[in-house]
Order: C-alpha cells, then sequence, then structure tokens
C-alpha cells in the first residue's frame, strides 16, 4: 500500500466511525506487522492530520442520569468542506457538534483542533480558540430584538474590543453581502424569519472564522426561506473556503453539502 493509500484508508475507516485500534488491527489483518503499522500512523498519519481542522477521536459524551449521547464516535473533516450532519431527534447531533465546537467537553476522547490537542486546554485557552475561529447559526437566532440590525451584525466585534469606526464599516459591508444594507439601523425584532436568520449568518462570518457550526438554521423557517439561507451559507461557504459544518434532520438539505455524516443513536452509521 502506497502512502498516499494508506493515508486515504485511514481517514476513510476514521469517517466510518472506526478507532485507531480498530484500524491497526485491520491494517495487520493485510499483512503489515505491528511495528509498521505503528511506524506508519506515526510517520503518516499524525502530519497528515494538519488538513483536518476538525479530528474528533473515540467520543464518548454521557449526561448525568441519562444514556450515553455519544458512544464512541470519531470523525475528521477536512478544511474548506461542507459536511452534513443527519439523524433523527434525539440521535445526538447537537450533542456531537457541541462537542467538535468545543462548547461542550466530552466524557473521554480526544477531539483536535487544526491537529491540536484539545483536551489538555484551560477553558479560557478554549474559549479564545473557538472566538477565533468558530462561528455560529443556531435555530433559534438569540437576537437581540431591541438593537439596531447593524449592532446585531457587528456584536462579535464590539466584544473583541474593535472600535465602532471599524466595526460599521464591517458591518455594513457585511449586511450589503447579505442584501440588507437598507436594514442596518432597524430594530431586528421588526425583521422577517429569513431576514433574522441572514441577520445571525453575518454576524458568525463577520469575524472571519475558519469554521461556520449551523445547528438546525432553517429549523424556524418555510421551504422557500429554507432554501434562501442555504443557499446563502453555501455561496459564502465556498467563495471564502469556509467549512460548514450542518446539523439537521433533513435529508434534502443535507443532500447541498459534500459529504453526510449520519449519526444514530450516538454512533456515526
Ligand atoms: N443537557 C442534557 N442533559 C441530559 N441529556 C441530554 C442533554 N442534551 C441532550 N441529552 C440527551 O442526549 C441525547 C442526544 O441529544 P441531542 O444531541 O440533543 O440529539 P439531536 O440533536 O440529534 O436531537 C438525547 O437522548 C437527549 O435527551
Ligand atoms: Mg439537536
Amino acid at each position: 500500500m502506497a502512502t498516499h493509500e494508506l493515508r486515504q484508508y485511514v481517514q476513510a475507516a476514521r469517517n466510518v466511525g472506526l478507532s485507531d485500534a480498530q484500524i491497526i488491527e485491520h491494517l495487520e489483518q493485510f499483512g503489515w506487522t505491528p511495528t509498521l503499522v505503528e511506524a506508519g500512523f506515526n510517520a503518516l498519519i499524525e502530519p497528515s492530520l494538519t488538513s483536518m481542522v476538525i479530528d474528533a477521536r473515540a467520543i464518548v459524551k454521557t449526561y448525568e442520569g441519562s444514556t450515553n449521547a455519544l458512544r464512541g464516535v470519531s470523525l475528521s473533516i477536512e478544511k474548506g468542506t461542507s459536511v452534513a450532519i443527519i439523524g433523527k431527534s434525539g440521535s445526538g447531533k447537537s450533542t456531537l457538534m457541541h462537542i467538535i465546537a468545543t462548547l461542550d467537553r466530552p466524557t473521554s476522547g480526544e477531539l483536535f483542533i487544526d491537529g491540536t490537542a484539545t483536551s489538555h486546554l484551560s477553558q479560557s485557552e478554549i474559549d479564545a480558540l473557538r472566538n477565533k475561529k468558530f462561528g455560529f447559526v443556531f435555530q433559534q437566532f438569540f437576537l437581540n430584538g431591541r438593537d439596531t440590525c447593524l449592532d446585531n451584525v457587528t456584536l462579535p466585534l464590539a466584544i473583541m474590543g474593535i472600535s465602532r469606526k471599524e466595526r460599521t464599516e464591517r458591518g455594513m459591508d457585511m449586511l450589503r453581502t447579505l442584501g440588507m444594507e437598507e436594514k442596518a439601523q432597524q430594530k431586528a425584532n421588526n425583521l422577517s424569519g429569513g431576514q433574522k436568520q441572514r441577520l445571525c449568518i453575518g454576524r458568525a462570518l463577520i469575524s472571519h472564522p475558519e469554521v461556520i457550526f449551523a445547528d438546525e438554521p432553517t429549523g424556524n423557517l418555510d421551504t422557500e426561506n429554507s432554501a434562501n439561507i442555504m443557499k446563502i451559507l453555501l455561496d459564502l461557504q465556498k467563495e471564502r473556503g469556509i467549512t460548514l459544518i450542518l446539523v439537521t434532520h433533513d435529508p434534502d438539505l443535507a443532500k447541498l453539502c459534500d459529504r453526510t455524516i449520519t449519526i444514530k443513536d450516538g454512533l456515526i452509521l
């Protein structure tokens, strides 16, 4: 097996949820000696992580007083791609998203972000990493309804301590991109659902994140607005080379992404 074949093999095996131990066992069946496998792993696999913005290994999440929400999930996501995480309600989609987005910590397993293991980072280091690299869009819009659209879309910049002048410039640019320039001084409460979600996409993108996490972003929208929001998300993802991780229970939306990961009862199928 050539180097690139081994790499592809291991990535494919990880993507279907096999643990590294299981992959090594497979390779041994193909006639690789344990020493060669170990050398191969160390020499070939670890460097390949650098193209993986997210690499989750054997993630288990147990909530207190309930069964395991995730029961050993491994997946890696390449930079600049769009990935749909799909599954029925209660299958563990949001739990998985929260963990790979560092909003929550796993009970066991390891999460690498751009090749950096996160388990030993302090909470403030994790928060800094997330603020720098990730943007979020949720089903519930979490807008400040009594604030203007411009203030809502530039909120992350205000938190970062960026001057009002620069915030206004970047905010107006973003509103223009979203076709909402004329709404800048209106209160967010007055927007339609589709416009609210567009504003949320702008807020997620304004800090130039590498990855956008969208958990059921069209869950509160009708079909036409859903299609619009998906188009905006995917167009911006492609134009800007962003990684998009979309959580949805809708197979039609999942089809729009480069890749689909199906989760059932806390395991990747
Ligand atoms: N904060 C929590 N505390 C306890 N159980 C939870 C919590 N969040 C989710 N769960 C449980 O974990 C499982 C997976 O939930 P979730 O990840 O929200 O699924 P999905 O997003 O696919 O609907 C469900 O059984 C759910 O009830
Ligand atoms: Mg959910």
